[in-house]
């Protein structure tokens, strides 16, 4: 009895691949092996107040011919417990594609996303910060990111992947949120990571939480040295002639980018500086109206048009929320934080621990190329913020499938 059912459900499931390959391809698709692996970063060894912002070449990842469909990630001690963000900080992890020499390890080229942003300056395939947790990164099918495309590989070289992770750990810390705004007073930098003298008037960002910087700690605190990890989840399917290949583009507030009106005068370059300051402001209190909302705006447009797949934000503490519009005012994706408002791992109070995404029905968001695009980033600005971010992460495809 129990034979002669086992050998039913496997006739009924050979008789169903059978009468789905020659009706259709959606059907073959969603027949398609997804396949998921988890993967270790090197050792990141932190002490109370400690940065580490280290770069990882050649790190584990999917080989092969292959659609990238999602890449999730989270903070995780050696036990692999996730570690909350009120105790290291993830700030920024970006995961970048290159070609290395097989012969000479010093020897490799970058392979960067579709752009925007001017050479080396924000190429990478994924990359989140304090959001990771809670911000849905998968590509829908039909769509997939195309990488390991032997073809396109050139010779002598293989395809490898770039880690950089930006850690802070903040417990002691006398200011955490100045901890992690990178708040140069805090970190007692006066000079950059190549020993340049900083500018009188940068108070915070990057350049002030360099790798093996300290942010203060208050004055007695004990704290271990702890190993963490990044652990990230990457999930693909095989390559296949009915996966839709989409570009990654990132848009930066900052860009100072200008189409130029003139067929005889080409646009300006790219000119992202990746960070800004939000100075306190607020229109005048008293009346019934005030608000205390800084919000920064810039126009770009992209080299070639598609379909938007994907849209999703990046944005620090205070920030209230970001959008990529037309210059008619229709709204392409708004993406907003989410505040933790608790006390556990992806939950934390005060903290972005994720953004909302946009995932248009296929075919509904056209963009034509050089269509002049606006992207707005809005911060609360009640006290000053420095080194917050405006990105706006974006997958776009050539072509839909026809439905
Ligand atoms: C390895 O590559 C680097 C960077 O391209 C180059 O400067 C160096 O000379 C190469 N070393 C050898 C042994 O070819
Ligand atoms: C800050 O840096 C200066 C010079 O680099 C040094 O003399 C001073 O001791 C530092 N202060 C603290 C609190 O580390
Ligand atoms: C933590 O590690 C540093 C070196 O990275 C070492 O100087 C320090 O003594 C260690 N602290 C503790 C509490 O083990
Ligand atoms: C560009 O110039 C053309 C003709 O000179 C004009 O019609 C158009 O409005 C201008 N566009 C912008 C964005 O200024
Ligand atoms: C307050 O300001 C917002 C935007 O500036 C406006 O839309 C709204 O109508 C104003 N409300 C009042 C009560 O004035
Ligand atoms: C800005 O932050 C202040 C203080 O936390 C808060 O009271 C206010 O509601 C916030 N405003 C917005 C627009 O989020």
């Amino acid at each position: 009895m129990l034979e002669s059912s086992r050998v039913g459900f496997i006739f009924s499931v050979i008789l169903l691949l059978a009468l789905s390959i020659p009706c259709s391809c959606s059907r073959l698709k969603s027949v398609a092996r997804t396949k998921s692996a988890v993967f270790l970063s090197p050792k990141i060894v932190l002490e109370p107040g400690s940065v580490s912002n280290k770069l990882y070449y050649g790190i584990d990842f999917p080989r092969g011919h292959i659609a990238l469909k999602d890449f999730i990630a989270e903070v995780v001690d050696e036990a692999g417990n996730p570690i909350p963000l009120y105790e290291t900080y993830l700030h920024h992890w970006v995961v970048e594609r290159y070609y290395g020499s097989k012969h000479n390890d010093s020897d490799f080229i970058l392979v960067a996303n579709s752009g925007l942003c001017q050479t080396d300056v924000l190429r990478q395939y994924y990359g989140l910060g304090s959001e990771t947790r809670r911000t849905a990164t998968h590509v829908p099918d039909p769509f997939g990111i195309e990488v390991g495309n032997a073809a396109e590989i050139p010779s002598g070289y293989e395809e490898k992947w770039l880690l950089n992770v930006h850690a802070i750990d903040t417990r002691g810390a006398e200011d955490t949120l100045g901890c992690t705004e990178c708040r140069c007073d805090l970190y007692n930098v006066t000079k950059d990571e190549s020993g340049q003298p900083l500018k009188p008037d940068y108070i915070g960002g990057l350049s002030c939480c360099y790798d093996e910087t300290r942010c203060r700690v208050r004055e007695g605190f004990q704290g271990a040295n702890r190993t963490l990890y990044l652990s990230y989840t990457v999930t693909w399917v095989d390559w296949s002639d009915f996966i839709v290949p989409v570009k990654i583009y990132i848009l930066d507030v900052t860009d100072t980018w200008k189409a130029l009106n003139d067929s005889n005068v080409k646009s300006t370059e790219h000119q992202c500086k990746i960070e800004y300051d939000v100075k306190e402001s607020c229109t005048p209190t008293g009346t019934s109206n005030s608000t205390c909302i800084d919000s920064q705006r810039t126009s770009l447009s992209l080299p070639s048009g598609g379909y938007m797949v994907y849209g999703v934000a990046h944005q620090h503490t205070g920030g209230i929320g970001s959008t990529l519009y037309r210059k008619d005012g229709r709204v392409l994706c708004s993406s907003l934080p989410i505040y933790g408002t608790g006390n556990e791992a992806g939950n934390e109070a005060g903290y972005i621990v994720g953004m909302s995404t946009c995932y248009p029905h296929p075919g509904s968001v056209k963009i034509i190329g050089g269509e002049t695009l606006i992207l707005e980033s809005n911060y609360n600005s009640t006290r000053t913020h420095t080194g917050v971010m405006g990105l706006f992460y974006i997958l776009v495809a050539d072509q839909v499938p026809p439905l």
